[in-house]
């Protein structure tokens, strides 16, 4: 599915209706060059699952742990691009952050598995003029959940 994302308001509709159908344990994948919005959809993401404060980007940190009393679901915002080998992920702790929650990922490719998950969302973002395209594929997990 393609959806065009002409402004930041068209990123959040579009990240409403990811946070509507997530569940704890989902993967949503989010690809694309620097820029393209990946950082933006995220923030879309935790701020319709109730998060109400700022949301920074994960470059340095690697993982952001969102879990407030106002989520609907807790979250872990990854971005990976970081990494230089994809086993780093196993030290960062991850697979325990994730307990419960769902995971948003950056640069899915630079995390080895996370790239090609049958069944997550993948989410590939790109720049048309000052707006943004997202291409939306359902994995395994995701047939039958309308977006
Ligand atoms: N749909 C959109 N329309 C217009 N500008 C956007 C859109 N999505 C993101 N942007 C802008 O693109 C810039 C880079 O976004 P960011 O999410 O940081 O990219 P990435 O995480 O992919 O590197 C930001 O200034 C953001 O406001
Ligand atoms: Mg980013």
């Amino acid at each position: 599915m393609i959806v065009e994302c002409p402004d930041l308001d068209a990123m959040d509709a579009l990240g409403q209706r990811i946070a509507a159908q997530l569940e704890a344990g989902d993967v949503v994948a989010l690809s694309g060059d620097l820029g393209a919005g990946k950082s933006t959809l995220a923030r879309s993401i935790l701020q319709a699952l109730g998060y109400r404060s700022e949301v920074p980007s994960p470059t340095f940190t690697i993982l952001e742990v969102y879990d407030s009393a106002e989520m609907r679901l807790p979250c872990v915002h990854a971005d990976f691009y970081r990494l230089n080998d994809p086993a780093e992920v196993r030290e960062l702790g991850l697979e325990d952050y994730r307990d419960g929650a769902a995971l948003i990922a950056e640069w899915p490719e630079k995390a080895g598995g996370f790239a090609h998950l049958p069944e997550c969302l993948r989410i590939s973002l790109e720049i048309v003029g000052q707006g943004r395209r997202a291409i939306v594929e359902q994995g395994s997990d995701w047939l039958g959940r309308a977006l």
